[in-house]
């Protein structure tokens, strides 16, 4: 096996390297970034040597097809992408990006002149608002009801993931996370409870800049959902909720302050919710990959305090601006 990880100075990129890493896998690492920040964030650099880490554009499909094919790619995790404000902001060069990205990869896929399996990140802004549905649990088999460019690219992507398996016979597994949160998140919209972590810790105040539900969702435990997919063997194109803790930020802010007493006062949150359906039902995954680790919210936001508390004790936690 040998993996290709696009994306992967990104949050969820991090955390996927340092799984993949810590349990033996030769990676390469592509991103438009040059460095690995975030991973740097989180790892001890164990298991270097097996780490190959590559500097270019998702958007070049010669470059991404001669990538696949000449490092002897196996197994991609597909994560680069641009979040939903960018794309909303600027829809021709998030789709660019989004979706031709994502074609990319999965033609590199095609053109790599062996099997090559594809574990791709859509997410849970496929869905439309909770008042869409009612107040109840989505399955996969929900009507998709995007309010948002990113939405919209994430469910052509899941389109053409499951064309290119009557097509071509190329496997996927596609994962909607909701909110990632954890070491490393830092930006998009919902990056606010991980950015709150971070200013309790350094004793700043910060507003999470949205209010009502969220589904908090460890990104260890995601990280390892898209592995684990990824060497599942499942054949088909499959598509699958992800679901984590679904919690209100006021009481998001007070299981941060019961962490944290010194922090009290300092975080609020204020504005509006996020238009996206937050009761995912994620049982066709867990059947269909049994095992996956579930970390409790409490236990999320401990971690995540461990860490930054660890790297601000070293002087590399830097204050959270926006
Ligand atoms: N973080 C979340 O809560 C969340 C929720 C749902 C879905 N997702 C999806 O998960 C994936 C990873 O999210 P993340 O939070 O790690 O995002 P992130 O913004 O931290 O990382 C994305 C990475 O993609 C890279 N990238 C962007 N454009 C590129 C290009 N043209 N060429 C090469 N690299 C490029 C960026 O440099 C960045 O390192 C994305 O596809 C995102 O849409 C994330």
């Amino acid at each position: 096996m040998r993996f290709l990880v696009t994306g992967a100075q990104g949050c969820i990129g991090a955390w996927t390297l340092k799984l993949l890493l810590e349990t033996g896998h030769e990676v390469v690492a592509f991103d438009q970034a040059a460095e690995l920040t975030r991973l740097r964030l989180i790892w001890e650099g164990k298991g270097e040597q097996r780490l190959r880490v590559v500097q270019g554009d998702l958007c070049d499909t010669a470059r991404v097809k001669k990538l696949v094919a000449e490092e002897q790619i196996t197994h991609v995790i597909h994560l680069a992408a641009v979040l939903m404000p960018f794309c909303q902001a600027q829809p021709v060069a998030g789709g660019m990006i989004n979706v031709i990205g994502t074609l990319n990869v999965f033609e590199a896929a095609r053109d790599a002149g062996r099997p090559v399996r594809i574990v791709y990140a859509s997410s849970s802004a496929v869905w439309g608002p909770e008042e869409a549905y009612g107040a109840r649990s989505l399955s996969e088999r929900d009507p998709l009801l995007p309010g948002t460019h990113y939405g919209v690219f994430k469910q052509a992507n899941e389109g053409n993931a499951r064309v290119f398996y009557s097509s071509n016979g190329i496997s996927s597994v596609g994962l909607r996370p909701w909110t990632v949160y954890g070491a490393g998140r830092d930006s998009g919209l919902t990056a606010d409870p991980t950015l709150a972590i971070r200013a309790a810790v350094l004793g700043q105040r910060f507003q999470i800049r949205v209010s009502g539900h969220m589904d908090l969702q460890y990104v260890e435990d995601v990280a390892a959902a898209f592995v684990r997919s990824a060497t599942s063997g499942l054949e088909g194109a499959h598509v699958f909720n992800l679901a984590g803790t679904v919690v209100e930020m006021g009481e998001f802010v007070a299981l941060l302050e019961k962490h944290l007493p010194r922090a009290a006062g300092l975080i609020s949150a204020e504005g509006p919710q996020v238009p996206v359906s937050y009761r995912m039902d994620a049982s066709a995954l867990h059947a269909a990959i049994p095992g996956l680790p579930s970390t409790p919210l409490d236990d999320g936001i401990g971690g995540t305090i461990a860490i930054f508390e660890r790297l601000h004790s070293l002087g590399r936690l830097s204050a959270v601006s926006r």
